[in-house]
């Protein structure tokens, strides 16, 4: 447990200080234009549970996604990820800590735990593999990621009960998506590879 305070994650204002310059662009004042335009792309060439609806509005919500770039919303939904699979990791840690007889499945929420904390551990490694144009090792972890959190709701469903972290999974397997197509678009011949496409 004490591991989990050292993660100072849930500023998403530090979010802005982030980006490097080179992924703003001062001159695009068109403010919703770039956002509108990626989550459509991407609604159009990802799978139908693509959500527009909340990759525009998680975008949006980030004041420095308006003067940025694709690949400056590549960053900013990697870095929203990874707040996100944090908070997830400490939502978790508050469940286990509570009252333990009114705990439902305590050995499912142990390995979900386990799980967002390896997801964190690794989107924090994906940030700077990003940063220094590692792209398609990117791409393939996030991929591998995307796959994972299935395994927590499957703790849940394997034995009949209705997850806590419905909502969790939804929102980070977006955040995933959103990722992955944006790579996709800035470097389209990673999606062609039939080794990570797979
Ligand atoms: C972007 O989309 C939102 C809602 O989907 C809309 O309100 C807004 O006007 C759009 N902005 C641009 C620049 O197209
Ligand atoms: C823990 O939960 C049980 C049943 O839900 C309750 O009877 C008990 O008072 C609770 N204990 C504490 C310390 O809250
Ligand atoms: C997790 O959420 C995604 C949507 O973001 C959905 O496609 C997927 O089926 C969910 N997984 C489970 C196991 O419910
Ligand atoms: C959409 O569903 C497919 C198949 O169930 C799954 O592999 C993929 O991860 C999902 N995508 C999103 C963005 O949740």
């Amino acid at each position: 447990m004490t591991s989990l305070s050292i993660f100072p994650f849930s500023l998403i204002f530090i979010l802005a200080l982030l980006i490097p310059l080179g992924y703003t662009d001062a001159t695009k004042t068109l403010s919703n234009d770039i956002i509108n335009k990626t989550c459509q792309a991407c609604s159009l060439i990802k799978s139908s549970n693509f959500s527009y609806g909340f990759c525009s509005a998680t975008l949006a919500a980030i004041p420095v996604s308006h003067v940025t770039n694709l690949p400056g919303l590549g960053l900013i939904s990697l870095e929203l990820a990874l707040v996100d699979a944090t908070n997830t990791m400490l939502k978790i840690d508050g469940m286990l800590t509570t009252n333990e007889s009114s705990l439902i499945c305590k050995t499912c929420l142990d390995s979900c735990l386990e799980l967002y904390s390896d997801m964190s551990a690794k989107l924090e490694e994906c940030v700077g593999e990003y940063l220094s144009g590692g792209n398609e090792d990117v791409y393939s972890w996030i991929s591998e990621m995307m796959q994972g959190t299935a395994l927590c709701e499957g703790e849940f469903e394997g034995i009949g009960l209705k997850s806590p972290l419905t909502r969790e999974n939804y929102s980070l397997s977006q955040l995933y998506g959103m990722v992955l197509c944006i790579i996709d678009l800035i470097s389209p011949i990673i999606k062609s590879r039939p080794s990570i496409s797979a």
